[in-house]
């Protein structure tokens, strides 16, 4: 694929992988759309990607708010005639054992995860569809292919995201509609600060494995490269890769694992 002007609406936008998406896509010369909350962050992602050679548009989204989604959504088709990629990548992680967290917490993640996810690409399919075709990118995780302790909710809403979406790319292949499933292990960014406790609130650490892993830049290169060869399905990590591979040839392995890991 090549990616000059095309057209390419990417959720959180506003930090870590969502921001080195759209400034690695930038060079192309593309047309982003930047989503998210932080609208100061958005305008400062969106001033580094024009001096790329993109062009750019922020369209303020609140992922746990369906009028927020319908609102983006009409914004952005006012300035676009369709979207060409959709990147699927805001959202929040999870610090808290289930027997503590009350359902609303998980509700959240599920918000944000999962039916934020969904309630936006149901605003883009049709015009995808109208236009003869498009691409819709997830980000999910590692978690969304096995369970890892204080992430019950974050792993289900990830697990979930790959079930709907393996689901719609069987539904919408004759309508040339192209799913790329990422599932990240450990990147570095503020995902473990901004992931939130048994109380809703900010975890606020670093997590040590987090500072550790592979850095966004890297990670949405192979991302986009995933995306130029269309493909369906890709791991983007390190080492902890190694449990998808444990969890589906040697679960007793995973098991023990998973059950002794010292969760952070
Ligand atoms: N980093 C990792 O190791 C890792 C691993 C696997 C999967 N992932 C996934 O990668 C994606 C990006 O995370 P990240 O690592 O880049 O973390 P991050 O730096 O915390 O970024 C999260 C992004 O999601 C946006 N977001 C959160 N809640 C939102 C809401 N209610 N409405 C709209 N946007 C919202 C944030 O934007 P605003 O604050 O501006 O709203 C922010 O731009 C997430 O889906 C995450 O689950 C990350």
């Amino acid at each position: 694929m090549n990616f000059q002007n095309k057209t390419i609406w990417i959720t959180g936008a506003s930090s870590g992988i969502g921001e080195a998406l759209a400034l690695e896509w930038a060079s192309y010369k593309t047309k982003l759309i930047l989503s998210g909350r932080n609208i100061e962050k958005l305008n400062l992602v969106k001033k580094n990607c024009e001096q790329k050679g993109a062009h750019c548009l922020v369209v303020s989204l609140d992922l746990t708010d369906q009028k927020s989604i319908t609102k983006a959504s009409k914004e952005v088709f006012t300035h676009h005639k369709s979207v060409d990629i959709l990147v699927n990548n805001g959202g929040i992680s999870q610090r808290s054992m289930a027997i503590e967290t009350p359902i609303e917490v998980d509700r959240k993640v599920f918000d944000t995860n999962f039916f934020g996810a969904i309630a936006l690409t149901k605003e883009v399919l049709p015009k995808m569809v109208k236009k003869g075709g498009g691409h819709i990118v997830v980000i999910s995780s590692v978690v969304g292919k096995f369970g890892f302790p204080l992430r019950t909710a974050y792993s289900a809403s990830k697990h979930a995201l790959q079930g709907y979406f393996d689901s719609l790319r069987a539904e919408m292949t004759p309508d040339n509609i192209k799913v790329t499933m990422v599932s990240p292990g450990r990147i570095y960014t503020n995902i473990s600060v901004n992931a939130i406790d048994k109380d809703g609130a900010k975890h606020g650490v670093m997590d040590t494995g987090q500072a550790n892993g592979m850095p966004a830049d890297v990670c949405a290169k192979k991302i986009i490269r995933a995306v130029r060869k269309k493909k369906k399905d890709i791991l983007v990590g390190r080492l902890e890769l190694l449990m998808v591979f444990f969890r589906k040839y040697l679960p007793v392995l995973y098991y023990r694992m998973a059950s002794n890991v010292k969760p952070t």
